[in-house]
């Protein structure tokens, strides 16, 4: 995802912020630029692809300027290029701003814009704010000195939607910088006669262990000897500022003990980031794709074929795909789908699932899909990766680059983006009723709060992770997808703790599995499919009557839990998107589960975060 920094002191700018930007590289990113304040105007130099690019610039030794702002890009609005790299400039070079987020409202404020003269060169949503800033500024002419600039950067900021952390410079003021944020990272470093900002503690951590944290809308204006705050009315605001303990490592994490455990936590903005602006218009937005009413309904079938946690994400993803469709949906192992001789022709679409882009099976099932004549979609979290230069068509998680071996927050944007798919597929199909498509919407756009809520809920499971750390075999229930999200929780447990674990369709117990459960043994159920709910308790009243120990995970409110040990209960959400919140404490068990067994769980033994060979 996007990274930002920023300097403002006595030194030369551009090698301050280059190497910032460098320390923000494993955040993933595809362009890199700065902007300074120069003798003569503001400077403006990016390109596309690695900082190395960047510092290759003819010229860029040569900026003396001792106040600028720079930026990684993870392109969301327009596809990598120079043009939508970042910083970006008003059409009149006057202000010159890096954004991180999303702004939802962008085409209307493009074309509001335009109406007013403006004009734009890139395809991105942060083109507008130099522009709205400058439409400000020429409206607040008669106010004195940096209020206006301050004033011009807050109005424009009231008219976003979305998520933004924003830096702002102008050749106005060459001794200020203004930054703002909502809903994104910002973080302001202080030293002795300079500051620094970025979107992330480790991009400056070498420079100050000093910070102040801004919170949503709060604007600083920054100088070299002084940071002033001022909330939404533009009160001042006075502010605390933080020392910071980490050492370069840990910091590297946010100050998170492992990788795993930030993004279990980055649940909440990964979900937001996935769905991003598609829900905007009337119709769901998804410019990417070809689909018309008479191809998704000249379709027999549809495969989602992917590897480990994706294809745990297929199997959720499955129900609302063929539920919304009506179109048969199967999934598949990509190792398994390759060499069984699919009936795949053109009626069949293929869906591939990967995190990475990289997977060897899953890249080489796509590869089949194609010669057998059907259309290809991959679904990626890489920009650029290979699997999505092999498809027919891509489509993107905007997860965010996920380090930790075990997928958590990859899955949960899977299993969002083939809900926004399904409602799309739907709407070109016009199979349902447009009212009913617009809760389902509501409810997607509602996940990150239950995210945070159930990320909370889910902490109590640090006590039950104790007592079952020491065991050999854990079992996992479900029915229909609550099945699907057992899967899921019982891999997580797996790979990073290394205990035995299987997951169980709930009606499936009976047929072998019950002849394992004694006295003790630690079984885990899902409760979240209203329907079947009940069917899922008699098999865990089974369990119970020989001695095993329970935790159960619901979102039913009104569910007689007394026969269980340990219960959590999730918030409500329909079916096709339970999987996102009941994963979760899943996922936070597993990790307590590992850690208390003194466990690397970024790098499990044995596993790799990309496979790309067979
Ligand atoms: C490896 C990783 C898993 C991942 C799987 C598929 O096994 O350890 O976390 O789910 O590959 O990876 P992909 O990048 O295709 O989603």
């Amino acid at each position: 995802m996007c990274g930002i920094v920023g300097y403002v002191g006595t030194k030369k700018a551009s090698p301050i912020l280059i190497n910032g930007l460098k320390r923000l590289e494993y955040r993933g990113y595809d362009s890199a630029g700065i902007s300074t304040i120069e003798k003569d105007g503001i400077s403006l130099m990016k390109d596309m692809g690695r900082v190395k690019n960047l510092e290759n610039i003819s010229g860029i030794n040569d900026l003396e300027g001792t106040i600028g702002i720079a930026h990684t890009r993870w392109a969301t609005h327009g596809k990598p290029s120079k043009e939508n790299s970042h910083p970006h400039m008003d059409n009149s070079k006057k202000f010159s701003v890096v954004h991180n987020g999303i702004i939802e409202n962008y085409e209307s404020l493009r074309e509001d814009l335009k109406s007013k003269g403006y004009t734009f060169y890139s395809d991105t949503d942060t083109e507008n704010i130099p522009n709205l800033i400058h439409y400000y500024y020429t409206k607040y002419e008669n106010e004195k000195g940096i209020e206006r600039f301050l004033k011009s950067v807050r109005s424009a900021c009231l008219d976003l939607k979305g998520s933004f952390a924003i830096e702002v410079i102008c050749s106005d003021f060459p001794d200020n910088m203004i930054v703002v944020r909502k809903d994104s990272p910002l973080v302001i470093g202080k030293a002795e006669g300079e500051n620094y900002l970025s979107s992330d503690i480790p991009a400056i951590l070498s420079f100050t262990r000093t910070f102040y944290l801004l919170d949503d809308y709060e604007f600083a204006i920054l100088s070299k000897d002084d940071v002033k705050f001022y909330d939404k009315d533009l009160n001042p605001v006075n502010k605390e500022v933080k020392s910071i303990e980490w050492d370069a490592v840990g910091a590297d994490k946010n100050g998170y003990e492992d990788y795993m455990l930030k993004e279990i936590y980055e649940q909440a903005t990964s979900t937001r980031e996935t769905v991003g602006t598609r829900f905007q218009g009337p119709k769901t937005a998804f410019e990417e794709l070809d689909f018309t009413k008479e191809y998704l309904s000249s379709l027999t079938r549809i495969y989602i074929v992917a590897c480990g946690t994706a294809m745990h994400a297929g199997l959720a993803g499955k129900t609302v795909i063929e539920k919304l469709s009506k179109i048969p949906t199967e999934v598949d192992v990509a190792s398994e789908f390759r060499y069984r001789d699919p009936l795949v022709d053109e009626k069949t679409l293929c869906i591939f699932l990967t995190q990475s882009g990289e997977t060897a099976d899953t890249i080489a099932a796509l590869k089949l899909s194609k010669e057998k004549g059907a259309k290809t979609l991959a679904i990626s979290n890489v920009i650029g990766s290979s699997i999505t230069r092999e498809a027919d068509l891509s489509i993107y998680t905007h997860a965010g680059p996920e380090i930790a071996v075990a997928s958590t927050k990859a899955y949960t944007s899977q299993v969002v983006l083939m809900n926004v798919l399904a409602i799309y597929m739907s709407e070109v199909l016009e199979n349902n009723d447009q009212k009913y498509l617009d809760s389902l919407k509501e409810e997607i756009l509602e996940l990150p709060e239950k995210v945070e809520e159930t990320l909370k809920i889910s902490e109590s499971l640090k006590d039950f992770a104790r007592q079952v750390y020491q065991e050999k075999d854990v079992f996992y229930l479900g029915r229909g997808v609550d099945h699907a999200i057992a899967t899921e929780g019982c891999l997580k447990l797996k790979e990073i703790s290394y205990i035995h674990s299987e997951s169980y369709a709930g009606g499936e117990l009976k047929h072998g599995t019950i002849a394992l459960i004694e006295k003790g043994i630690t079984v885990i159920g899902v409760l979240t499919d209203k329907n079947l709910v009940k069917k899922s308790i008699s098999n865990l009243q089974e369990v119970i009557t020989r001695g095993a120990k329970t935790l159960i995970i619901t979102n039913q409110k009104d569910l007689d839990t007394k026969a269980f040990d340990v219960v959590v209960t999730i918030p409500e959400s329909n079916t096709f998107i339970s999987p996102v919140l009941a994963v979760i404490p899943l996922q936070l068990f597993a990790y307590y589960v590992a850690k208390e067994k003194g466990l690397d769980v970024d790098k499990p033994r044995n596993l790799a975060k990309s496979v790309t060979v067979e």
